[in-house]
């Protein structure tokens, strides 16, 4: 090893395969004093019951299980790397996960909302477990990662209230959406196991299920942020933004994927058929899928993304206008109504 591959090993204390770019998570900010405001009065039923179910922290015990790390060991370098480089990236999401709902907990209490404040301890206490035991995975492998200092190497973005509540609600329910087809699997092909990690994905994703429950209680106190065109809109951009981004990752690192026995493409299909049937119960539209267009056209936007990438210099711009062409064409494609809960209106 040289002195400086040496000494960026101390500073992050990250093996050369897992490069920094893993570690560079969006962190955001919102409109705290809007949030103070939420009019809990409209969804103090929904409140009730998800206050209750949050608060009987089902899977208290549940992460602290020890686990033999036998079956991590038999696996190749390679494959330990494309696993090492999942938790890496998972670890930093629950992480940031934790900060943002940290932070609205503690904005609330100052405002003197102290049962919303309780409420968003909760999910922040849920996130700091998935972070800490995904950490202890980590550990485990030898790889530290210094969470406390990931926030003060990226300025935090910010994002209006009702753009935080959407990516928030769908963030929660594509894991798990991701999380339990992956448990399934797994259950159905119990060979493909390699690590411990996976023994604890259904209560895992019971809780981003739960999460996305909370959050689509705040989305009903307030009711314009899913009315008329302002409702279409940023429901149209929150599922499309979520679902091209999860196409272009699930499908570009797939080997994650292929080490557990999952064909990566067919993942992506199913967690997005899954995640839009599921945002009916929250948001205002959602895609059509009936007549196959976005999802055929997943394949041809995958495509134009390779040829861009791997085009020549001179290709490239051509190659680009077809990708940007082809995901704006996905992005207006019809919508349908749901009949989500919606109150105030
Ligand atoms: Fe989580
Ligand atoms: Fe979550």
């Amino acid at each position: 090893m040289t002195a400086t591959a040496s000494s960026a090993l101390n500073r992050n204390e990250l093996p050369p395969h897992l490069d920094e770019n893993l570690l560079t998570p969006r962190f955001y900010t919102t409109e705290f004093d809007k949030a103070s405001k939420t009019d809990l009065e409209i969804a103090r039923q929904d409140f009730e019951a998800m206050f209750k179910e949050m608060e009987a922290d089902y899977n208290l015990k549940h992460f602290d299980r020890k686990a033999s790390l036998e079956r991590l060991n038999e696996l190749s370098k390679e494959d330990k790397a494309v696993y090492e480089s999942y938790l890496v990236r998972s670890v930093v999401s629950e992480f940031s996960g934790f900060l943002l709902f940290k932070e609205i907990s503690n904005r609330f209490k100052k405002s003197g909302r102290a049962e919303l404040g309780q409420f968003f301890t909760f999910l922040a206490r849920d996130e700091a477990r998935h972070a800490g035991f995904l950490g202890r995975a980590l550990k485990s492998e030898g790889i530290n990662v210094d969470l406390p200092n990931l926030p003060k190497k990226r300025a935090a973005t910010f994002f209006p209230l009702s753009w935080v509540l959407y990516s928030l609600y769908l963030s929660e329910k594509i894991g798990y959406w991701r999380y339990i087809l992956i448990n399934r699997h797994l259950k159905a092909h119990p060979e493909k196991v390699c690590a411990p990690l996976f023994d604890f994905f259904e209560p895992w994703c019971q809780d981003e299920n739960r999460h996305g429950d909370c959050i689509n209680m705040m989305m009903r106190c307030w009711p314009g942020m899913t009315k008329g065109f302002r409702g279409k809109i940023l429901s149209r951009f929150f599922l499309w933004t979520v679902f091209l981004t999860h196409t272009l990752t699930v499908c570009e690192r797939g080997e994650f994927y292929t080490l557990l026995g999952i064909d990566p493409v067919l993942f992506d299909e199913e967690v997005i058929i899954q995640t839009n049937n599921t945002s009916k119960n929250a948001f205002p539209w959602v895609y059509k899928f009936e007549d196959g267009k976005f999802l055929e056209m997943r394949i041809k936007i995958l495509n134009a993304f390779r040829d861009w990438r791997e085009s020549s210099r001179l290709s490239k711009p051509i190659a680009l206008a077809k990708f940007i062409s082809l995901i704006l064409r996905q992005f207006a494609l019809p919508m349908e109504k749901t009949n989500a809960v919606r109150y105030g209106q």
